[in-house]
């Protein structure tokens, strides 16, 4: 009896298994079709924080000056990405003062060999503005 049911059991398994296996081409490309489709789902930082006024008023002054032709949001370019240095610095106000100063007088070593230029023409308060826009994007 046990053995019977054991079987059936198995039988059953079985078919279960080639019926999957018979509808598994469709369901390979269903997936494939379903992926790109999720993928969008990622929220960019940039879109996570683009309605915080910190993050409209920084972002406005950085474009005004030269920062965006070094730095990028996600992607390292000459400088390190905005989300690497928000990733490395506590986002308080000692660090928001510590960092406005190293964009005015620029900075090496921090990040390797290339250095920051300095931007003697900012005033503290709007390097300050952008820092603190950095510091969101995590
Ligand atoms: C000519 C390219 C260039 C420009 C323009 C530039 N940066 Fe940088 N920035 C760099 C480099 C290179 C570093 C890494 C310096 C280091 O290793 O200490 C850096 C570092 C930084 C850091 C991290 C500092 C640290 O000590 O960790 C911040 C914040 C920053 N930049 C913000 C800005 C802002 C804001 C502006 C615009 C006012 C700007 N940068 C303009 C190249 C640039």
């Amino acid at each position: 009896m046990k053995l019977l049911k054991t079987l059936s059991i198995g039988v059953i398994a079985l078919s279960a298994l080639t019926y999957s296996c018979g509808g598994g081409t469709e369901k390979t490309s269903e997936t494939t079709v379903s992926t790109p489709a999720a993928a969008p789902a990622k929220v960019s930082l940039e879109d996570k924080h683009k309605d915080n006024p910190i993050y409209i008023k920084g972002l406005a002054k950085l474009k005004e000056s030269d920062c965006l032709s070094c730095h990028m949001v996600e992607r390292k370019i000459v400088g390190p990405s905005y989300a690497e240095v928000a990733a490395k610095y506590e986002n308080t106000e000692e660090n928001v003062k510590m960092l406005a100063g190293t964009v005015i007088n620029g900075n090496v070593g921090n990040w390797g060999e290339v250095p920051m230029p300095a931007h003697p023409a900012l005033s503290q308060e709007d390097a300050e503005d952008m820092i603190r826009y950095v510091l969101l994007l995590k």
